[in-house]
Order: structure tokens, then C-alpha cells, then sequence
């Protein structure tokens, strides 16, 4: 594409412009992923660096349906803003954490979910973190009994939106050689404009777009 965006998922780039390219994908086509491509994807998520090896984490992978459904009615931000991609997303892999005397359990989540958000963009898939929702209810959903932690949810499937990339940060705003240098560090105002520029556009489009699915997006 003209504008640097790749019309075929990340299948062939090198790693920076797969990480350049990954955008969360909101809109997906029915056709799910097969199990093989699914494995492979979780074998990325498998090999992320964790805190003195502890990998704390397990991949609860949805595909009913009906289940997707429950978690798109029940994960909400602030009871109002619900996720309707959990629903039409073929799959949704939940990243449940195990926090038991390890206080980087996160962290490690954090990090294979990224490993299994780029190994997704490397095969032509797409995908979405949601982490706006309740623990609590979406235990039942899932089946996560009290003691683990549902760190993340994670949209998967072709996508079906090629987005425009939301604004970043400057390099030079975000890089300090040596020492910390405040005059350098981008700070609050520029972080607080990124996240208003991207929900501003999120808004109109949603106003624009025919609506699908259940319920409305945050
Ligand atoms: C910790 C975390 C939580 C997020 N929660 C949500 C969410 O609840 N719903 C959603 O649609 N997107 C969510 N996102 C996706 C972000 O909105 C998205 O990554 C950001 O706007 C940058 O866009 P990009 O991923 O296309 O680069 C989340 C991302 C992260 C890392």
C-alpha cells in the first residue's frame, strides 16, 4: 500500500517493520485460523522471557461461539464500554497468570502475549489486547478459579480493516543516552494527546461505520 501499510498481514517482513505493521485488529473475517496456525502462534507466546524462568502463564483458547459471546457481554470498562470483537473474532485467547509469589507474573504475561500478537502478524492474522474488563466476571465464563489472574484477553482471526496507524511518540521524545534527560522525555501532555487523538478518531468512525455484533465499542 501507498501509505506503508501492508495489504497481506506481516507474512515476509523483517521484525521491525512487523512491529511497525501490527495494529490491533477490531474487525475480523468468520473463517478461523486453523489449529496448526494457532500452535504456532502459542508456541511464540511459549518462548517469552520470564522472570527467573517462572512462566507463569496459560493460554485458555475460545472458540464457541457462544462463549465468545458470554466474554463480549460480560468483559466491560466502567459497566459501559463493551468489547463486540470478542464476540465476532473467530478466537479469543485468554493469557491467565498464576501470581503466587511472583510479583513480576504481569510482566511475563505481558511479554508473551507480545510474542503471540507478532507471531499472529507474521502468519496474516490480526489481533486486539482487551484488557477493559472485570476478573471477576469473567472467572465463571473461563473457568479461572480465584487464585490465577486473567491478565489479558487477545482477538484473533483475519482481519478484515487494514487500520490506519494510531499516533506515536517520536523516537527522539523517547530515548535518553546514558542518564535520564527530563527535557528529552516526552511527558504527560504528549501521551495524553496520543490517547485523545486515537479515541477521538475511534469515535467518529464508530459513528460512521454500520454497526455489528452485539452492544456498542469502546
Ligand atoms: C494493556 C492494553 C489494554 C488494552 N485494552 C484494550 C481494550 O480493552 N479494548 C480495545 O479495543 N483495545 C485495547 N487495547 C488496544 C489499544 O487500544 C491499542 O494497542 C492502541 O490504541 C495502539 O494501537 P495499535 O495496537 O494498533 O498500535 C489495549 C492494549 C493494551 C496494550
Amino acid at each position: 500500500m501507498s501509505d506503508g501499510r501492508p495489504s497481506d498481514g506481516g507474512v515476509g517482513l523483517d521484525f521491525t517493520t512487523l512491529a511497525r505493521t501490527r495494529r490491533s485488529i477490531r474487525r475480523y473475517r468468520p473463517d478461523p485460523p486453523s489449529e496448526d496456525v494457532l500452535l504456532q502462534v502459542l508456541e511464540a507466546a511459549r518462548w517469552a522471557p520470564s522472570a527467573v524462568n517462572s512462566q507463569p502463564w496459560h493460554f485458555v483458547v475460545v472458540r464457541d461461539a457462544s462463549r465468545r459471546r458470554a466474554l463480549a457481554d460480560k468483559a466491560r470498562l466502567f459497566r459501559v464500554f463493551r468489547w463486540r470483537h470478542l464476540a465476532t473474532a473467530p478466537v479469543v485467547v485468554a493469557i491467565v497468570g498464576d501470581p503466587r509469589g511472583n510479583r513480576w507474573m504481569t510482566v511475563d504475561c505481558a511479554l508473551a502475549g507480545a510474542n503471540l500478537m507478532l507471531a499472529a502478524h507474521s502468519l496474516g492474522l490480526g489481533t486486539c489486547w482487551i484488557g477493559g474488563f472485570d476478573q471477576d466476571a469473567l472467572r465463571p465464563v473461563l473457568g479461572v478459579p480465584p487464585e490465577r489472574e486473567i491478565v489479558g484477553l487477545v482477538t484473533l482471526g483475519y482481519p478484515a480493516e487494514n487500520p490506519k496507524p494510531p499516533p506515536r511518540i517520536p523516537l527522539e521524545r523517547l530515548i535518553s543516552w546514558e542518564v535520564f534527560d527530563p527535557s528529552r522525555a516526552a511527558g504527560r501532555l504528549e501521551r495524553v494527546t496520543c490517547s485523545c487523538l486515537y479515541s477521538v478518531r475511534k469515535r467518529i468512525l464508530a459513528m460512521v461505520r454500520p454497526r455489528r455484533g452485539p452492544g456498542p465499542v469502546a
